[in-house]
């Protein structure tokens, strides 16, 4: 063996060991430079071909190309390696900002809900919830509701087999709250409702009203209609105006509808209240005295008023909604905006 030969397998072997410690691209690729780039050391030693006696010629150049084939080849691998290495690196590189995980928030309905509690609870009322499966009493006898009345309808109102039904507004919670209570009580009942309407841009088959309760003594429609008022004025600005209008319920006597007024136009007259400069908010009055009488209350001591409101009504005057069905459509492009 000469000394050419034995150069090679020292090169070799310095070479696979250089390359087994390289931590890098740039490390292995200076690897290269110094054994096999045009200045490295195998174009040196084939340039040294010229001193190897003849017959050793053919075994010294099988050495020299062997050598670079397997420099060439761990060279090679360790690159591969190490690109890997600095992929997956780079996949994890800790100095990235992170990333805020997506959060939900409230439905429209939802923060309507809560923000008629938070303006009722500043005035004194304490939120409550009834059951949205309810019987027939609750819902029409014990609210003085004739057995004849439309609302009673199949038509109307939904029925299980067994002859409950699904609540068709909240005011059933009143009688719940005051079967269990003695007054005075002052209560809100939000919550989900059901009527057998076609569904159009302002009717659902399930909508969610807000239920008002307040019973003591002495309790006069002046009472009411400052909680009303301020109400009002809580939701939409000092600027909106109530009005009253007489009207018809079975569970209260007088009973009212009452409007605020509109707060698109400030009551001039638009395409939202039609002209009107008032819009429909809901039903109230002075609970009638036959109502306490089926809970127990004697009416000589105690009277009140109720109210409800639809909370969706609320929702589209509030945040400009054209039309209710957007409200349960799901889609995230409408409800992130609220
Ligand atoms: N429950 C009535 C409805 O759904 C609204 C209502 C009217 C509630 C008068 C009341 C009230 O508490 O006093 O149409």
């Amino acid at each position: 063996m000469n000394s050419i030969i034995a150069e090679i397998e020292r090169a070799v072997a310095a070479a696979k060991a250089a390359l087994d410690r390289a931590a890098s691209p740039a490390e292995a690729e200076a690897v290269r430079i110094e054994y096999l780039s045009r200045n490295g050391l195998f174009p040196a030693l084939s340039r040294r071909m010229g001193e190897v006696p003849p017959e050793e010629r053919r075994a010294t150049g099988t050495a020299f190309n062997t050598g670079r084939t397997e420099i060439e080849a761990a060279l090679e691998a360790a690159k591969t390696r190490l690109t890997a290495a600095t992929a997956a690196e780079e996949a994890l590189d800790v100095t990235l900002s992170g990333r805020r995980g997506r959060i939900g928030h409230k439905h429209p309905i939802s923060q309507m809900a809560d923000e008629c509690v938070r303006i009722f609870r500043r005035m004194g009322f304490t939120p409550m919830e009834g059951p949205e499966i309810e019987d027939v009493y609750h819902n029409f006898d014990a609210l003085n509701t004739p057995a004849d009345h439309p609302s009673r309808d199949p038509q109307d109102t939904f029925y299980f087999p067994d002859g409950r039904i699904l609540r068709s507004q909240t005011s059933p919670v009143q009688i719940r709250v005051m079967e269990t209570h003695q007054p005075p009580i002052r209560i809100v009942a939000p919550g989900r409702v059901f009527r057998r309407d076609t569904p159009d841009a302002t009717h659902g088959m399930n909508f969610h009203q807000i239920e008002g309760l307040s019973i003591d003594k002495n309790v006069s429609m002046a009472d009411l209609k400052s909680v009303l008022q301020n109400f009002a004025w809580e939701m939409f600005g000092e600027k909106v105006n109530i009005r009253l209008r007489p009207h018809f319920f079975p569970f209260t006597e007088p009973s009212v509808e009452y409007d605020f007024s509109c707060v698109v136009c400030g009551g001039k007259g638009c395409s939202v209240c039609k002209n009107s400069g008032y819009i429909e908010i809901a039903g109230a009055g002075m609970v009638d005295p036959a109502v306490l009488k089926n809970v127990g209350y004697d009416p000589e001591v105690w009277s009140g008023y109720a109210f409800g409101m639809g909370i969706e009504r609320l929702a589209m005057l509030r945040y400009r909604i054209p039309d209710l069905r957007l409200l349960y459509e799901n889609d995230l492009r409408f409800l992130e905006q609220f």
